[in-house]
């Protein structure tokens, strides 16, 4: 960096020489200040044309299936590979938790978010229970001694520390502390909205955010994580996001679909609640005839209101993506290092926010509306380097699988509030189905640890449970 790349800083006019001489050298650390304004220039286009420049249609019928209408036989069949190669200690779990969480107002990482469950479970303590819970499973089914599920938890600078000492704090919620692995994603620095200039979050600093969650890719392979990977005979990845209070933890069904296909790559979807909500959809770019996402924030409202041609009730894309994806190991230690090689694979991407910062007139200011741009990097952008035949897509039913955390409550969806009455719904719902009675409008919390899908819940049945009764 030299004096000229002050001019690609807004304010930078309005500092002190030795401020200026503060900034210069904690520039030092990034890249050309002239390629990021470029690659922001790029991400500008890009934004503009997302929808228009592929040609996105419906994943042919052979990619995909649904756990709403397979045969009993297919899913039983998949949920034992899955649970095998589990028992096995071929499988890992990779989470997504370096997102800020802007939209749902609270400063804690995600995954610390009490939904307000009769147990005060915070979403960590609800996915940790998922996996000790499927261990067990796998251990019982297989006669195997229980397995361990490395769990590798991706954060980022803003959300890194308070996440290692919650799960510390909580002790580590009933795992073994050497299988839970924590590691950063990178930080790029944030422009104002014409794409021109980089923010200072102070007089010396430069204001950086998380490079999205495509960052993983860099971060696993800069962190050594594929290597560890390899090291434990690890062949299966579920790769999910943090702030679904209905995930199931590596579910074997799914990585049972994707191993008994030979899928190289596979995803989750549920079926799009309505034209607007706020969810990336699995397609086709026939143009290619390569699988890819197009983002809630990319598409056009003529693409995202388009319907059936036979059924005007239904949109013509509605697989919406949920961010479960699975992996194999062995594509991703050929593929990662060409992914992060070029932004061909994993283009940046804007998102625009309000950027605490230094404005032109070197003022210090907390904007009420959106002043300036975030770089992201979004995970699924590799899809279409994937062959179509080793891409598979499984549907799956919304309300067992699918209750994000998005917005803070007084929204209409997507809040701690819907999150736990999801929760409790699917618990109360298998313990009706076991026998067991509960008033209509009254609800109970199913722990993880007793039931991973609404199995071994025999011993309810004719017992009278309460609102708020925890199981
Ligand atoms: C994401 C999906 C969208 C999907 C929706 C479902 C992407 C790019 N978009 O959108 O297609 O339909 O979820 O809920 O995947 N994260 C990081 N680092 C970052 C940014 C995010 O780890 O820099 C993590 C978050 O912690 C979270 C996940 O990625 O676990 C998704 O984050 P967010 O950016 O909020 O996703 P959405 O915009 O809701």
């Amino acid at each position: 960096m030299t004096t000229d790349s002050l001019s690609f800083i807004q304010g930078s006019e309005t500092l002190t020489t030795s401020e200026q001489a503060s900034l210069l050298e904690n520039l030092s650390k990034i890249e050309d200040a002239n390629v990021l304004v470029q690659n922001v220039s790029k991400a500008i286009s890009l934004s503009a044309s997302a929808s228009s420049a592929r040609e996105l249609t419906q994943l042919p019928t052979s990619s995909c299936a649904s756990t709403l209408d397979a045969d009993v036989e297919s899913k039983a069949h998949w949920r034992n590979t899955g649970l095998k190669a589990i028992a096995d200690n071929q499988v890992a779990v990779l989470l997504m938790a370096g997102g800020q969480g802007t939209r749902l107002g609270s400063s804690d990482p995600k995954g610390c978010y009490n939904v307000g469950l009769p147990s005060s479970k915070c979403l960590f303590e609800v996915q940790s229970e998922k996996i000790l819970k499927i261990q067990q499973l796998a251990a019982k089914e297989f006669n195997t001694e229980i397995p361990t599920l490395p769990w590798y938890i991706m954060t980022s600078e803003p959300t890194r520390k308070a996440t290692e000492s919650y799960f510390i704090k909580n002790n580590w919620f009933g795992l073994k502390s050497n299988q839970v692995t924590f590691f950063n994603q990178g930080t790029l620095p944030c422009f104002n909205l014409d794409g021109s200039k980089m923010l200072l979050s102070s007089k010396t600093e430069l204001s950086n955010a998380p490079d999205g969650n495509g960052g993983l890719y860099k971060a696993i392979q800069a962190n050594g994580i594929l290597d560890d990977l390899k090291a434990k005979g690890i062949k299966h990845i579920h790769m999910y996001c943090v702030d679904n209070a209905l995930v199931k933890v590596a579910d074997p069904t799914f990585l049972g679909f994707a191993i008994d296909k030979k899928f190289d790559v596979a995803t989750k979807v549920v079926r799009k609640r309505d034209a607007k909500e706020s969810v990336g959809l699995i397609v086709l770019d026939s143009k290619i005839n390569k699988p890819c996402v197009i983002e809630y924030s990319e598409i056009s409202e003529e693409l995202a209101n388009k319907t059936e041609p036979e059924d005007a009730n239904k949109l013509f894309l509605r697989a919406a993506n949920i961010v479960n994806h699975y992996y194999s190991v062995d594509l991703l230690s050929e593929m990662v290092p060409k992914w992060i090689s070029s932004q061909e694979y994993l283009p940046f991407h804007i998102a625009k926010k309000k950027i605490p910062s230094i404005n032109d007139q070197g003022e210090f200011v907390k904007p009420t509306e959106p002043n300036g741009i975030k770089l992201e990097q979004f995970i699924f952008d590799v899809f279409p380097s994937i062959e179509l035949n080793k891409f598979g897509c499984l549907e799956v039913e919304r309300t067992e699988e699918f209750s994000p955390l998005k917005n803070a409550d007084g929204a209409k969806n997507d809040t701690p509030t819907t999150c736990r009455q999801d929760y409790l719904a699917l618990g109360t719902k298998w313990v009706k189905e076991n026998g067991g009675i509960i008033e209509d409008g009254s609800f109970v919390e199913v722990s993880g640890l007793t039931s991973y899908n609404g199995e071994g819940l025999e011993f309810v049945k004719g017992k009278k449970f309460n609102n708020g009764d925890k199981l």
